[in-house]
């Protein structure tokens, strides 16, 4: 199974210079529970976006067409056909905390990794944010809907831990 997962506001805005547009706590939350003991996959920008470096207890893969790119805890791979491939023959190793990634997917982003994964996606976990910021220069890929069917859906207010109101969204392949 592979699934996209991210936080896009209404206008497909996911990122300024390289950062997060917003702080969402239940959306950490739900990142982390629905990606622990996973595989991660995500482009070299969004790697180096990440304030403590690989996310601890999952497989971190980081995409890159620099061959000498290396960091701590993560796999380097140049192509994301070579990542699933090695992903279904490979088992990772385990984490620290005991935990032994599985072969299940998810795509964290950023823009390019999400484009060039969709094709290949079986499921979008969205959590998508009910403001449409103008300062944006990152975008989820546009998506057919009529390709796609919610399986669940969520909404919920704006609290004082929230500033917007949001709704998590889990599209399958219709
Ligand atoms: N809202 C969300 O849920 C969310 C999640 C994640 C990221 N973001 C945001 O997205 C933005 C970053 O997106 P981005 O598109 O600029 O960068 P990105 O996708 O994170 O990283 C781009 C880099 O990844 C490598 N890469 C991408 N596709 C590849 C492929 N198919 N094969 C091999 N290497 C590949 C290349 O690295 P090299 O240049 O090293 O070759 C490329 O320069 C940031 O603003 C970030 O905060 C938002």
């Amino acid at each position: 199974m592979i699934s996209l997962i991210a936080a896009v506001a209404e206008n497909g805005a996911i990122g300024f210079e390289n950062k997060l547009l917003y702080w969402l706590p239940n959306d950490l939350k739900r990142f982390k529970a629905l990606t622990t003991g996973h595989t991660i996959v995500m482009g070299r920008r969004t790697f180096e976006s990440l304030p403590k470096g690989a996310l601890p207890n999952r497989r971190n893969i980081v995409l890159s067409r620099n061959p000498d790119f290396q960091a701590p805890a993560v796999e380097v791979f140049a192509s994301l056909e070579e990542v699933l491939r090695v992903v279904e023959q490979t088992v990772a190793n385990e984490t620290e905390e005991g935990v032994r990634p599985d072969n299940e997917v998810f795509v964290i982003g950023g823009a390019s990794v999400y484009m060039a994964a969709l094709p290949l996606a079986d499921r979008l976990c969205l959590t998508l944010v009910h403001d449409s910021p103008k300062a944006a220069d990152a975008f989820f890929p546009v998506f057919d809907p009529q390709e796609w069917r919610v399986e669940h859906e969520e909404r919920h207010d704006a609290d004082e831990r929230h500033a917007f109101p949001y709704t998590f969204i889990d599209y399958v392949r219709a």
